[in-house]
This record gives C-alpha cells, sequence and structure tokens, in this order.
C-alpha cells in the first residue's frame, strides 16, 4: 500500500505537530518565524548548531529530540544573500520530503519564513514534495514495516490562501507528471494499446474531448506507415486525439504528438537481450503528451490544445513488416523499411501528417524515445531539439531551463536529409550509424510542412536517468512540466 500525502498551508504563527521544520541561512541562527521556535528549545543556537556541525548550507540538517517524541528538525536553506530560483524551491521540497520521510513522522509542520518566498515559491516546495513522494510499488506485495500511515504536511506560511492557490495551480502539473510516470513504469503486458487508450480515454472527466481510432479508420486515412509497425503484434494500433478547447472558439490549437510504443523488441531487426526490458518505456512521448493534457484540463489552461498519440506494439511474427518492405505514408510517401526498429519515425510520420492537416496548429511539438544516438551524444541530462523555427526553439530552450527538463538544440540540414533518400522508395527508415538522431529528426521533417515544428528526442531522458531531488523512479515524466511551462509562459492570454 502507498502513503498517502496531503499538504496544507496555515498562518507563520501555530506550528503544532511530531515533528516541525524550520530553515536557518548560512552562518546564521533561525530568523522570522522559526526564531521563537527555536528559542522555545531553551538551547543555544551557536553551541548546537557547532556540535551537530550545521552550517546552514542547503541539504544539512540539524535534528533536535526533545521531550514527548517531539522533533524540531533545522534545515539549512543556503546563503541568504543569495535569492533561491523558481526551480530552485521545487529541489528544496523533494529535499525537504526526503528529511521528513527519513524521520517516519505522520504529520509534520513546516515553518516557511525567508524574504522573498513568494506563493508561486511554495507551490514549488509542494510540488517538490509530491513529485519526491511518488513511488511505482503497486506490484510489491505488502510487507509487514511498510509506512501505510498518511503523511500530511502542513506549510506554515505568510499568506496561506495565496499559496494554496498556488499549490493547486502547479499541482495540475504534478498531476500530470505522475500521469506520465504510471504510465511509462507500467510493464507492457498490463499497458498495451488498448488498455492505454483507455487510460487517454479517462481526460474525457475533466472535459478533455476524445476520439480513439481504430486500424479499420486508420486503413481508410491510408496510414500505412502507422499500420506497419503493429501488423506483427496481435495487440491492433489505436490513434487517440485528445482536444482541450480553454481558449477562443475557432483558434488554433497548440498541438502536442507522441510516440507511443508499448514495446519496442525491434520486430524482425530484433534487439539483443540486454535491457530490452526498458523498451517498455519507448510510449514515453505519448505518456508526456497524456499527462500534458491532464495538466492543461486539470488547471483549466486557456488555450485550445490538441494531444495525439500513435499507440502501437513492435513484435516479431509471421505477420510482421520485413526489412526491404515499402509501405505507403497517409501523405503519399513511400517509405522502404529498411530496419524494423527504426520504427517510431513510421508511426509519427503519420501521426505528424494527420494532426497538420486536420488541425492547422499554431505549432506541432512531437516528444519521442526515437534513437539509442541521441543517448550517446546527450546522456540523461539533455533531450534533444531539432526544429525548424528558431522562436519555438528559443521558447522550448527558456520552458526546458526554468522547468529544470532541459533541451539541446541539435541541427538539421539538407546534407542531412539527402541521407535518407532510397534506391527503391521515396525516402528510407534507416541510415547508417553517423548522425543517427539527426537522420531520426530528417525522416520526420518530411512529414511536416510549414508548420513551426519542434522534435523532442527524449530516449536519454524519459526513463534510466539517476535519481533527482525531485524523483526516484525510473521514470521522470519527463516533458510534462517542460511543455507546461512553455504554455504558461508564451502562449496562455
Ligand atoms: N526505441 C528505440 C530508441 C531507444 C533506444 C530509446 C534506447 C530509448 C533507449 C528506437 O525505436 C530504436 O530502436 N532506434 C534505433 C534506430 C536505428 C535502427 C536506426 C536505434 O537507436 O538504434
Ligand atoms: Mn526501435
Ligand atoms: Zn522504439
Amino acid at each position: 500500500m502507498s502513503q498517502s500525502l496531503a499538504i496544507r498551508t496555515s498562518a507563520l504563527a501555530g506550528a503544532s505537530a511530531a515533528l516541525i521544520v524550520i530553515y536557518a541561512a548560512e552562518g546564521e541562527a533561525p530568523a522570522g518565524a522559526a526564531a521563537a521556535i527555536w528559542s522555545a528549545t531553551g538551547l543555544d543556537w551557536s553551541v548546537t548548531a557547532a556540535a551537530g556541525a550545521f552550517k546552514g548550507k542547503q541539504g544539512q540538517s540539524l535534528d533536535i529530540l526533545g521531550q514527548g517524541g517531539k522533533r524540531l528538525l533545522v534545515l539549512g536553506s543556503g546563503k541568504a544573500s543569495s535569492e533561491t530560483p523558481l526551480n530552485g524551491w521545487t529541489d528544496r521540497g523533494g529535499s525537504l520530503l526526503a528529511k521528513i520521510a527519513a524521520t517516519r513522522a505522520e504529520t509534520v509542520a513546516v515553518v516557511v519564513d525567508e524574504p522573498g518566498v513568494t506563493p508561486a515559491a511554495i507551490g514549488e516546495l509542494a510540488a517538490g514534495l509530491r513529485l519526491r513522494h511518488y513511488k511505482f510499488d503497486k506490484y510489491k506485495s505488502a510487507r509487514a514495516d511498510d509506512v501505510v500511515a498518511d503523511l500530511a504536511v502542513t506549510l506554515h506560511v505568510a499568506d496561506p490562501a495565496a499559496a494554496a492557490a498556488a499549490i493547486a495551480d502547479r499541482g495540475a502539473t504534478v498531476d500530470g507528471t505522475l500521469l506520465a510516470r504510471d504510465l511509462i513504469n507500467e510493464p507492457a503486458n498490463a499497458l498495451g494499446p488498448v488498455e492505454f487508450a483507455a487510460r487517454a480515454a479517462e481526460l474525457g472527466k475533466l472535459g478533455v474531448e476524445i476520439e480513439i481510432l481504430e486500424p479499420a479508420a486508420l486503413e481508410k486515412l491510408g496510414m500505412g506507415s502507422l499500420l506497419c509497425v503493429a501488423q506483427g503484434s496481435d495487440r491492433p494500433a489505436r490513434l487517440v486525439v485528445m482536444q482541450w478547447r480553454g481558449g477562443d472558439v475557432g483558434a488554433a490549437p497548440l498541438a502536442f504528438v507522441g510516440k507511443g510504443v508499448v514495446f519496442d523488441t525491434g520486430g524482425i531487426s530484433i534487439k539483443p537481450a540486454a535491457s530490452m526490458e526498458d523498451m517498455k518505456g519507448d510510449m514515453g512521448g505519448a505518456a508526456a503528451v497524456t499527462g500534458l493534457m491532464l495538466a492543461l484540463a486539470t488547471r483549466k489552461a486557456p488555450v485550445n490544445a490538441v494531444g495525439v498519440i500513435g499507440l502501437v506494439e513492435n513484435m516479431p511474427s509471421g505477420k510482421s513488416v520485413r526489412p526491404g518492405d515499402i509501405v505507403k505514408a497517409m501523405s503519399g510517401t513511400t517509405i522502404e523499411v529498411i530496419n524494423t526498429d527504426a520504427e517510431g519515425r513510421l508511426v509519427l510520420a503519420d501521426a505528424l501528417w494527420y494532426t497538420q492537416d486536420r488541425f492547422k496548429p499554431r505549432f506541432m511539438i512531437n516528444l519521442a524515445t526515437l534513437t539509442g544516438a541521441i543517448v550517446v551524444a546527450l546522456g540523461h541530462e539533455h533531450a534533444g531539439l531539432f526544429s525548424n523555427n528558431d522562436e519555438l526553439s528559443i521558447q522550448l530552450l527558456n520552458a526546458g531551463l526554468n522547468a529544470n527538463e532541459k533541451l539541446w538544440r541539435m541541427p538539421l540540414a539538407a546534407a542531412y536529409d539527402k541521407l535518407i533518400e532510397s534506391k527503391f522508395a521515396d525516402i528510407r527508415n534507416s541510415v547508417g550509424r553517423p548522425a543517427g538522431s539527426i537522420t531520426a529528426a530528417q525522416f520526420l521533417q518530411r512529414f511536416v510542412n510549414d508548420v513551426p515544428w519542434a522534435h523532442l528526442d527524449i530516449a536519454g531522458t524519459a526513463f534510466g536517468a539517476s535519481n533527482s531531488e525531485v524523483n526516484t523512479s525510473w521514470a521522470p515524466g519527463f516533458g510534462v512540466a517542460l511543455l507546461d511551462r512553455l504554455v504558461r509562459d508564451y502562449y496562455q492570454g
């Protein structure tokens, strides 16, 4: 059983709980509302801090066990002179949750009284608490010593009402990130295309309009590229369209497209066994799009947005597409399938064309765990950004920095595009090893016309990154906070 986490806000005065948390800056005694709580211990600050080797640096803590099982935790808030950026507050929330969890306390009062703490900062702090608290343990049998008591954290702040509003607003985005994590962590036997589509359909409750296209409809649309990937699997493909209309009636929507390969064996060009289990996460792009749509609808974002996800399973069988086969995409372009493991681009080819053709969006951003080559280039720190538009690129780069989901721009150029020409068809789906992420992006661009477009290759960031202050799960839910930030900062009102 997972522990639940409730976060409330209250006035600065009156903090009382089994565990009280206050902050102290570098080289300084607890100040503001924290000063009174400290003096109630009757301890001498400089003596106690010195004994605990506490200097007030971020990450440091001083643990005071008092009478009657009451506990006081002093956390370092770093240099008093340097202002914490907003995403620094998210990290502080994550680190706070880790400290709280280590005490096993069930009710916690946290006093946050520092110069410059805005409601938005408290919103980030609460987001960090929830993001760090997340665990995917639904398949683990319960153990006798498991903590099942719920955790209640009260944040004591200067303006509790404004903080509560900020927590709810930022919380919508956290909900989206956690949904993306859940979907990615889920094993493929539990989450096939049909089951994923059913999860997306639950967004209907929030006012998202859902359409689920089945193979007959995709056939009719001419999506031979997407369908050829699914044809080796016993589980049929789905294309899900999610529309959120929070903006002006008739205004062009923002479009988000996701690669949703629920499992990627490689198909006939089968992958080696090592780490193949990770390929249950090859739907990370679709998960991010679904999480984003949840976030936008939950916070009733004043924009029109559409999410399109192509859901397939890439399996080897007697029905699979073969190397050398030629398929026709919805756009009319013919594709020689050189390598059945380069399947993500085949799915996106039709999903992208369909999206721009039907919705005439303001921009179109796709997310995909597309290439191993992007992991070689950027590791797990940045996702690759490929775009035909400088303004959109700069917006995305900024949103990434602010959301702490960073991007690094990679090139597109005619010389790379030439490499994807095929001997027998218009283009081929696989070239050589050089510039593998770029040739994949060039392939996608063949299915994009003049619309401002960006492709985020999230193969290195969707899963398998090392733990951070705000994530200890295999899948961090990369992309939801980034795109929600983009919408908030550049496309709302
Ligand atoms: N899903 C993989 C890419 C991937 C690799 C994602 C590692 C996450 C971690 C993709 O479908 C793939 O297999 N790409 C091939 C392309 C090649 C055959 C041109 C690759 O990267 O090797
Ligand atoms: Mn593949
Ligand atoms: Zn794949």
